[in-house]
């Protein structure tokens, strides 16, 4: 019998990082308790609903950036798997907690992935976070720190998947332009390009 092959998908994995504060960025482990559902039930779709138990969030200030909940790496699937089915290069401005690193690098994928670079424009986020990865992803990983709006790769390089993920608000005034923005910035180099505020918006509005 053929050995199944490796799913484009794989399955969510909480996020290993241990915690650490870094300038005004923190990461920290949280709990969320066991609570009473809304009367009627939570209307919102099923990746969605509060699922308790230990996570893991990136915080500056008072701002949640990211977190280990289970939507953040549902809306984040079509990088995932589109990533892992083409392989070649990928592009990821945004290192947050390295979740979608994981999801592409940490099992084996349809497609060879031969290289995942980050643009993270946060020196401290890339303290807390990148060595980890590094230790664990070797040269298949580069971590650049860079802003994501005005960094451009060396030579003619080109990318496959190309990502984005800066905001921690989906729906933010900013968000709309400067999605646009990075899309032609980011044109001349992109097979393909994601933005996680728009697979957010559908993930949620989906029945
Ligand atoms: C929501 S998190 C990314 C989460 C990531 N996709 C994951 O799977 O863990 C957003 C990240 O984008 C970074 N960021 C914000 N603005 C940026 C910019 N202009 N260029 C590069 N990175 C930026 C933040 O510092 C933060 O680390």
């Amino acid at each position: 019998m053929q050995p199944a092959a490796p799913p484009a998908l794989p399955d969510y994995v909480a996020c290993q990082l241990p915690a650490g504060a870094r300038g005004d960025w923190t990461l920290v482990k949280v709990r969320l308790p066991e609570r009473a559902e809304p009367p009627g039930g939570d209307p919102r779709p099923e990746a969605f609903r509060f699922r308790p138990g230990s996570y893991t969030e990136l915080r500056r200030g008072g701002i949640t950036f990211m977190t280990d909940l289970y939507d953040e790496w549902w809306t984040q699937r079509h990088a995932i798997a589109r990533a892992r089915t083409v392989g070649g290069r990928v592009l990821i401005t945004g290192l947050g907690l390295g979740m979608v690193v994981e999801a592409i690098l940490a099992s084996p994928a349809p497609a060879e992935v031969t290289s995942v670079t980050v643009i993270e424009q946060s020196p401290d986020v890339i303290e807390l976070v990148a060595p980890h990865l590094l230790d664990r992803f070797g040269e298949r990983l580069a971590i650049v720190q860079a802003d994501a709006f005005t960094w451009e790769p060396a030579g003619s390089a080109r990318f496959e998947t190309v990502w984005h993920d800066i905001w921690p608000d989906p729906d933010a005034a900013c968000v709309d332009a400067e999605m646009a923005q990075l899309r032609e910035h980011h044109a001349s180099w992109s097979d393909w390009q994601g933005f996680w505020p728009l697979d957010y918006r559908d993930a949620l509005s989906a029945r």
